[in-house]
């Protein structure tokens, strides 16, 4: 069965996670997020049964590292163990994106959420598993999480709210753009889930947790509501820059931003009037959040500071498909 779905960007970010040792208590949230599901980053899924030999896994084309699909693997197995199937059968599973990996584009959002639909796909059949579209999308989110948190929130859209556990869509016609402007493809030197574990050092997390977050979200849920990116825009910088700001507090610090990223954010802080605004994840890239196509203005900006970018254009998405 092959299962196609997009990352996600948050509005309100999910960093810091309870500890776990089973499985589905994995990637629980410490904190409610919120986030925009995407449409033109995808990540393709196929997983079959195979009838002999090992299983097997490729990621974009070739055979994945020894970690990769363990992690991949175990995933599968935990499904079928938590729908009473046998856990050791074999399966080759190909997942490729259509988007460069390590572009700050949450890669693991889209990977967990076209495996666990492909996985289901494959071992319920094509109609149980469209179920999990509609009736079941929390279970389907519930089981994605497990992978890796942030993938709670890519199994719907065009927004969605997770409460550290379970995630449900808010339901919308407000259509917005991400601007992905990537100023390095190197791979993150933390991965987002040893940042998670570090930010629980920082002196200013207890007060974010306690104070700031939730807050904000039901704020950014109101411009949601309203539509109104004016409202909105400066909540998710402010989000963007306490994520960062906390991180960078960790004992020891974890800084994921580059010269560029700070020398952009001051331009645009600079300007004095803008329609759109900026946020960033456990990495370098920047994400321009607009209504209207902005590439022009930011290529022209890059132009002016000297600094090369690649650019990703997305925007607002419906969640994952299920194919055949
Ligand atoms: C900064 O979902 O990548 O993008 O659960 O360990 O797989 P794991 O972490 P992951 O964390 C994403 C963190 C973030 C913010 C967000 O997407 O909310």
């Amino acid at each position: 069965m092959i299962a196609s779905a997009s990352p996600n960007i948050a509005f309100i970010k999910y960093w810091g996670k309870r500890s776990s040792t089973a499985w589905h208590d994995r990637n629980i949230g410490l904190n409610p997020s919120l986030s925009l599901t995407l449409s033109q980053a995808r990540t393709e899924t196929e997983v079959r049964r195979r009838s002999a030999g090992p299983s097997a896994v490729f990621i974009n084309q070739q055979p994945a590292s020894e970690k990769d699909s363990q992690k991949v693997l175990t995933h599968v197995r935990e499904i079928c163990r938590e729908l009473g199937l046998d856990p050791q059968s074999a399966f080759e599973i190909h997942s490729k994106n259509n988007f460069p990996q390590g572009t700050g584009i949450a890669s693991s959002a889209s990977a967990f959420v076209a495996l666990t639909l492909a996985t289901l796909g494959e071992v319920l059949g094509r109609e149980q598993a469209r179920s999990y579209l509609t009736v079941k999308n929390s279970e389907l989110s519930r089981l994605a999480r497990c992978g890796s948190g942030s993938a709670a929130r890519s199994v719907a859209g065009p927004f969605m709210k997770w409460d550290g556990e379970f995630a449900t869509p808010i339901a919308s016609t407000w259509k917005l753009r991400d601007t992905i402007l990537i100023f390095s493809r190197e791979h993150k030197q933390v991965p987002s889930t040893e940042g998670h574990e570090r930010v629980l050092s920082s002196p200013l997390y207890q007060e974010r947790l306690a104070m700031r977050v939730r807050p904000r979200l039901a704020a950014v849920e109101n411009a949601i509501a309203q539509r109104d990116l004016h409202l909105l825009g400066p909540l998710i910088e402010e989000e963007a820059e306490e994520m960062h700001r906390v991180s960078e507090s960790g004992l020891p610090p974890v800084i994921y931003q580059k010269a560029e990223t700070r020398q952009f954010i001051a331009a645009l802080k600079a300007q004095t009037s803008r329609d759109f605004y900026f946020t960033l994840d456990a990495g370098p890239n920047l994400h321009v959040i607009s209504e209207r196509p902005v590439r022009g203005e930011m290529e022209a900006l890059l132009h002016k500071l000297g600094i090369t970018a690649e650019i990703w254009e997305d925007w607002t998405g419906e969640g994952p498909v299920l194919h055949s």
